[in-house]
C-alpha cells in the first residue's frame, strides 16, 4: 500500500462512517497563537471553541502540517532517527460534539484491526492517569490493559486554547528495534505512535484556568508517514516508497550514492525539500521575521546537507519536480503554484550560495588557526559581520570537527562594535519637508508597511513614498487590486496601533545586526555601515533616516482615500491622518 492508497482507504473508511471529507487547509494557519499548522485540529480551533459553526458533526481529512519552530518543533530530530519529519500529513477524524470516547476508540480499532488486519497484540495502548473511563473503555473492546501516563496523555494546541486528556496507539515494530514501552525510560524507536485521540473538552485560558469547552469533541491525529512504514513492512520512514522516491532524487541532483554515512543528510534533504516547497506554495516568503525566517533556517540547514554530499549550488529548486511527481496528485496546488515556488528557492539559494562562499573560505582559513578547538570569538564575529554568516551555522561547520566557538567573546564582540559605531557619523535620511505634518505622516508609513504585510502577507515590500504636509502615498509590490475588506483590515490595524500609544524607538545598528534583528527597509551598500533603525513596539522594525514622532498617540485618526495600480506588480495607496483632538 503506498501513500496515496493508504490516504484514500481512511478517508473512505471515515466517510463510510459518517463523517464528511474536507480538503487540508494552507500551513499558514489563520490563528496567531501558532506560527504553522502544527496540528489537524489547528483549522478547526474556532470549531471547538464554539465559535465557528462546524461543517458536520463529524469530519476527516489529510492535513498538511508542520512542526519547525515554536512549541511543536522537531526540526532538530530530523536525519536521526526513523520517524520524525518537520513537515508531514497527519489523517485525522473529528467529532464535534457527535461521538466521544467510546465511539472514537471503536473507530480506531475497527480501523486497525479490521479493515487493515494488523495484529491486535502488536497494538498497545495508553490512557490519561485520570482517565477511568476510556481505560474501561480499551478493556471491555480489546481486554487490553492501557499503560496510564500523565504528560504524555495530555494533548494542547498550545498554551492556551482546547486541549484534553489523550489515548494513543502504538505499533510495536518487533524486537529487532531497541527501545522500552511508552513512558518507560528506555523508550526509543520500538514502539511508535501511530494514532492519537484527543478527548477535546476543556479551553486553557489566559490564567491557566480550564473551562469546559461548549461540546465534547473528539480530535484525532495519525501521521500517514508512519502509517506507511507500518504497512509497508520497514522500520523507518524513510524507507518508505515516497521518501525512497525522493531520496533517489537527490542522489540523482547531487550525483551522491547512498551509504551509512550519510543517512541523516539524505533524510535531511527529503524532508527539508516537502517543508520548504509546501510552505512556500501555501505563501510563506523566506525572509528575516517569523515564519519567513523559519523556511529560510530550513532550506539552508538543506542546502549545508547539499554539501556534506558534496553538492554546490542550487538544490531544492532542482529536486521540487520530484516532490511535485509525488505529491501533486494528493495536493494540486504543488503542482499550481510550481513556476513561482522554483523561482523563489531559486533566488534564496542562489544569495546564501555567495554568502557561504565568501564566508566558507574565511572559515577554512582560520580553522588551522584555532587554538584548543575553541574559535575565538572575535573570528566568528568577523564571519557574522563581513558575510552574515549566523553563528549558528559557524557552529555547526565547527562541531563537525569537533570544534566550538567562544560564546562570550562573540557577544563582546559585537558589543564593542556597538559601542565603536556610537561616535561615527549617523546616517541622515531626509524629507523633503520636516514639518511636523510630514513627520506625523511619515510615521504613519510605517504602520502601514507594516498592516499591509500582516493583511496581504509578508511578500509585500514598499516600492516608494511621497509624502507632503497633506497626504502620504505609498507604493508597494503586490500583484491585484487590494479588496475593500482588505483596506478596511489595514485600516483598523493602523489605528490600533496609533490609539496603542506606542513610544517609537531609534537605535543606530551596524547593518549586519539591523538584518539580524529582522528589520525591513534597504540593505544596500549605500547607506553605509551604520543605519538608524526604527523600532514601534512590535508593530514594526524598519530601517529609516527618520525624523519620526516620539509617540504613535501624536497621530490623528488614519483614513485610506484611495488604492490604486502604480505600474505593473506596484499598487498604491493615498491616506491622510485626521487633526489631533
Ligand atoms: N491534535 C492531536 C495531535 O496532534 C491529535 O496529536
Amino acid at each position: 500500500m503506498n501513500y496515496n492508497n493508504i490516504r484514500e482507504l481512511f478517508l473512505k473508511y471515515m466517510e463510510k462512517n459518517g463523517h464528511k471529507i474536507v480538503p487540508s487547509a494552507s500551513l499558514i494557519p489563520d490563528d496567531p497563537t501558532v506560527m504553522f499548522t502544527v496540528a489537524g485540529m489547528v483549522p478547526f480551533k474556532n470549531i471547538l471553541q464554539g465559535i465557528a459553526p462546524a461543517p458536520a458533526m463529524r469530519v476527516a481529512d489529510s492535513q498538511k502540517c508542520l512542526r519547525a519552530g515554536g512549541k511543536h518543533n522537531d526540526l532538530e530530530d530530523v536525519g536521526y532517527d526513523g520517524h520524525h519529519h518537520t513537515f508531514f500529513e497527519m489523517l485525522g477524524n473529528w467529532s464535534f460534539g457527535d461521538y466521544f470516547k467510546d465511539g472514537a476508540i471503536e473507530l480506531s480499532w475497527n480501523l486497525l484491526t479490521r479493515e487493515l488486519g494488523l495484529d491486535p497484540a502488536r497494538l498497545i495502548v495508553t490512557t490519561h492517569i485520570s482517565d477511568d473511563e476510556a481505560t474501561e473503555i480499551w478493556k471491555k473492546l480489546t481486554g487490553k490493559d492501557a499503560i496510564r501516563l500523565d504528560k504524555d496523555n495530555w494533548w494542547a494546541m498550545g498554551d492556551t486554547g482546547p486541549c484534553g486528556p489523550s489515548t494513543e496507539i502504538f505499533w510495536d515494530f518487533g524486537e529487532s528495534v531497541p527501545g522500552g514501552l511508552p513512558g518507560a525510560p528506555d523508550e526509543a524507536g520500538r514502539y511508535v505512535e501511530i494514532w492519537n485521540n484527543v478527548f477535546m473538552q476543556y479551553d486553557r485560558l489566559a490564567d491557566g484556568s480550564l473551562s469546559n469547552l461548549p461540546h465534547k469533541n473528539v480530535d484525532t491525529g495519525a501521521g500517514l508517514e508512519r502509517w506507511a512504514a507500518m504497512l509497508q513492512g520497514v522500520t523507518d520512514n524513510y524507507e518508505t516508497d515516497l521518501f525512497v522516491a525522493l531520496k533517489n532524487a537527490v542522489s540523482d541532483v547531487t550525483g551522491a550514492g547512498q551509504t551509512a554515512d550519510n543517512v541523516p543528510s539524505f533524510k535531511i534533504i527529503s524532508d527539508h525539500l516537502r517543508a520548504v516547497g509546501f510552505a512556500i506554495a501555501d505563501g510563506v516568503v523566506p525572509s528575516n521575521t517569523e515564519r519567513g525566517y523559519v523556511i529560510r533556517r530550513i532550506l539552508r540547514r538543506a542546502m549545508r546537507h547539499g554539501q556534506v554530499l558534496g553538492h554546490t549550488g542550487p538544490l531544492l529548486s532542482k529536486l521540487y519536480p520530484a516532490l511535485v511527481e509525488q505529491m501533486a496528485g494528493a495536493y494540486p496546488e504543488l503542482a499550481r503554484e510550481s513556476a513561482r515556488v522554483i523561482a523563489t528557492i531559486e533566488k534564496e539559494e542562489k544569495a546564501f550560495e555567495d554568502m557561504l562562499t565568501s564566508g566558507l573560505k574565511l572559515l577554512e582559513k582560520e580553522i588551522p588557526n584555532v587554538a584548543g578547538k575553541i574559535m575565538a570569538g572575535d573570528v566568528a564575529f568577523k564571519l557574522y559581520d563581513t558575510y552574515g554568516f549566523p553563528l549558528d551555522l559557524t557552529q555547526s561547520i565547527l562541531a563537525e570537527r569537533g570544534m566550538s566557538v567562544d560564546v562570550p567573546g562573540f557577544d563582546s564582540a559585537m558589543s564593542e562594535q556597538k559601542e565603536r559605531s556610537r561616535s561615527t557619523g549617523v546616517f541622515k535620511g531626509g524629507l523633503s519637508d520636516e514639518s511636523v505634518e510630514t513627520t506625523r505622516l511619515h510615521t504613519a508609513t510605517h504602520l502601514l508597511g507594516a498592516a499591509l504585510r500582516r493583511v496581504l502577507g509578508d511578500s509585500v515590500s514598499q516600492k516608494g513614498a511621497n509624502i507632503t504636509p497633506e497626504r502620504l502615498r505609498f507604493d508597494f509590490s503586490f500583484e491585484r487590486k487590494v479588496e475593500p475588506a482588505e483596506l478596511a483590515e489595514v485600516e483598523r490595524l493602523v489605528n490600533d496601533a496609533i490609539s496603542a500609544a506606542i513610544p517609537v524607538e531609534c537605535n543606530d545598528m551596524a547593518v549586519a545586526d539591523a538584518h539580524g534583528a529582522g528589520a525591513i527597509g534597504i540593505f544596500d551598500s549605500k547607506y553605509g555601515e551604520m543605519v538608524k533603525v526604527y523600532k514601534i513596539g512590535d508593530v514594526s522594525l524598519e530601517i529609516c533616516g527618520g525624523p519620526h514622532v516620539g509617540n504613535t498617540s501624536e497621530l490623528g485618526a488614519f483614513k485610506i482615500q484611495k488604492e490604486e495600480s502604480s505600474a505593473a506588480g506596484v499598487r498604491r495607496i493615498k491616506a491622510v491622518l485626521g487633526h489631533k483632538s
